[in-house]
C-alpha cells in the first residue's frame, strides 16, 4: 500500500475500514459547511470510499483521495484528495476531524500532497478553491504561498445556497521557489 511521509502525519490509501471515522467527522456540521459533498449514512461514506480512494495511480477527472494518519499513533484524523481535471494542474481538497485541527496537521497533509503530485505528474500548477469566509482553509494556503488568482460570486451551489467561490493555484516554480523539498520525506 502506498503510505506518502509527511512530518506529524502520513497519506495513505483511503480504506473501507476507514468508513465509520470518515462518517464520524465528514457528518459534521462544522466540517461540511463550506463542502459540496457530506455522507447522509455510513453506506454513502463507504461509496465514498470504495469510488474515490486513491490506488496506486492517479485517476483523471475524479477525485483519488488519501487518509490522513497521524504519527505514531496510527489514528485517522481526516483526509484529503486530488482531481486532474485539466492539463498540467490539480485540484486539491483537505479536511482534518475538527478535534485535531489548529495544530498544524492540516498544513502537514496539504504540504504533503503537494509534494507528492509535484514529484509524481507533470504539473504545472495546483489549485484550491474555497469559500472566502473559510478562514482556515485560506490561512492554511496563503502560509504554503498560494496566491489568490480568482473571486467569484455566487459560483457554486452547496445545499441550495449559492456561495462565492476562491480560487488559488500555486505553481511549481513557486514551490520550488519558497525552498521547499520536491522529494516526499
Ligand atoms: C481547513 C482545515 C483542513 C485546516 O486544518 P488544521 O489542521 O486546523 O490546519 P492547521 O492547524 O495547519 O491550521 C491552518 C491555519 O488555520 C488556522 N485555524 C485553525 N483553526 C481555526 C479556526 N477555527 N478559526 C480560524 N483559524 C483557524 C490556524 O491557526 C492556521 O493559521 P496560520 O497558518 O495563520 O497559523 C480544517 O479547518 C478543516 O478540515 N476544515 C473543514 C473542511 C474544510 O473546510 N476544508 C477545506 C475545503 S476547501
Amino acid at each position: 500500500m502506498t503510505t506518502i511521509k509527511g512530518h506529524k502525519i502520513n497519506l495513505r490509501p483511503l480504506d473501507v475500514a476507514d468508513t465509520a471515522v470518515l462518517f464520524s467527522y465528514r457528518s459534521l456540521p462544522e466540517v461540511y459547511r463550506y463542502q459540496q459533498w457530506l455522507p447522509e449514512s455510513v453506506a454513502d461514506a463507504l461509496s465514498f470510499i470504495e469510488s474515490y480512494g486513491f490506488d496506486r495511480q492517479a485517476i483523471r477527472d475524479r477525485w483519488n483521495q488519501f487518509a490522513v494518519i497521524e504519527t505514531p499513533s496510527g489514528q485517522l484524523i481526516g483526509d484529503c484528495g486530488f482531481c486532474l481535471c485539466s492539463e498540467g494542474e490539480a485540484e486539491i481538497g483537505y479536511t482534518i476531524m475538527p478535534t485535531l485541527q489548529g495544530r498544524g496537521h492540516g498544513t502537514d497533509c496539504v504540504k504533503t500532497l503537494i509534494t507528492f503530485l509535484f514529484d509524481q505528474l507533470p504539473l504545472h500548477s495546483i489549485k484550491a478553491v474555497t469559500d472566502p469566509g473559510n478562514r482556515p482553509s485560506i490561512s492554511l494556503l496563503q502560509r504554503l504561498a498560494f496566491t489568490l488568482t480568482s473571486l467569484s460570486p455566487k459560483a457554486t451551489c452547496i445545499r441550495g445556497e449559492l456561495c462565492d467561490d476562491a480560487t488559488y493555484h500555486l505553481r511549481r516554480e513557486s514551490w520550488v521557489g519558497e525552498g521547499h523539498s520536491q522529494t516526499a520525506s
